[in-house]
């Protein structure tokens, strides 16, 4: 099957400042494509116009095959979303909360209940549902917004920096999470500045800086790419191509 999300010269200007530059992307079914970059790099801004929260200064994006300028409807249907902060309703229970997320997603009745009772079992939640998100932790927030993102099993799932606040177990259960929806043939994208997380989970992944796509590929291609870096981590890749990039910006 073709990309399931495809960017073509994406970009997005903030007065005179470029947040994402020229993007071309390719994300295909079974993908866990990683989206790192420092502070700042226009992660975040990305994944903003991939859902069509922001629009686009220049570019296009295609989801599933629909253009998102034409078709938004098809496209946001599509797409589950984690925020990298979620704006949730303190004064919604984590179940009303969940039930009006899916009706939005258009989910059966049945079928939503059934979800919200084994995620909430998987995340530790079955006796926090019927209580106040305002009287939730930051990583028990994390969690329910895990859950709205999920709750369509959307085939294309985009999460910003989705390991903040979560304990290891949690952390451990949403990877697990991601890899089985790639398995499924969902396309995922996963922005983190955690380069160990990229480096064990992502099939692919990509380094921005600057609102520029340094480079893109499995971590085969990119210790090729970097031939000095050759055969170290990811993060050695990750500092050698951001550090070259600055210079080449300061010269
Ligand atoms: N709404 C906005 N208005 C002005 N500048 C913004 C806005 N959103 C992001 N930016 C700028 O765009 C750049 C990229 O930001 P962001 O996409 O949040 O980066 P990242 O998620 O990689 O840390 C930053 O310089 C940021 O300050
Ligand atoms: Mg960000």
């Amino acid at each position: 099957m073709d990309a399931l999300v495809e960017t073509i010269d994406l970009t997005r200007r903030f007065g005179d400042k470029v947040a994402v530059n020229n993007l071309c992307l390719k994300i295909r079914p079974g993908e866990i494509f990683g989206l790192l970059g420092p502070n700042g790099a226009g992660k975040t801004t990305t994944l903003r116009m991939l859902i069509g929260l922001l629009r686009p200064s220049e570019g296009s994006i295609n989801i599933g095959g629909w253009n998102m300028e034409i078709d938004s409807e098809q496209c946001k249907r599509l797409i589950g979303y984690l925020p990298e902060e979620p704006s949730l309703y303190d004064y919604l229970t984590a179940q009303e909360f969940l039930e009006f997320m899916g009706k939005i997603k258009m989910v059966p009745d049945d079928l939503l209940r059934q979800r919200i009772g084994e995620y909430a079992e998987l995340f530790d939640l079955t006796k926090r549902l019927r209580d106040y998100i305002g009287a939730f932790s930051r990583g028990m927030r994390q969690k329910v917004a895990i859950m709205a993102a999920l709750i369509n099993t959307p085939p294309v799932l985009l999460v910003d920096e989705p390991l903040m606040g979560l304990d290891p177990k949690s952390q451990k259960d949403f990877k697990d999470i991601l890899h089985e929806r790639a398995q499924d043939g969902a396309a995922v994208i996963l922005s983190t500045h955690i380069l160990d997380v990229a480096e064990k989970h992502c099939t692919r992944v990509g380094i921005l800086n600057g609102g520029k796509l340094l480079v893109a590929g499995s971590m085969e291609e990119l210790r090729e790419f970097s031939v000095s870096a050759a055969g170290t981590s990811l993060e050695d890749v990750f500092l050698k191509l951001t550090e070259e990039a600055e210079a080449a910006k300061e010269s």
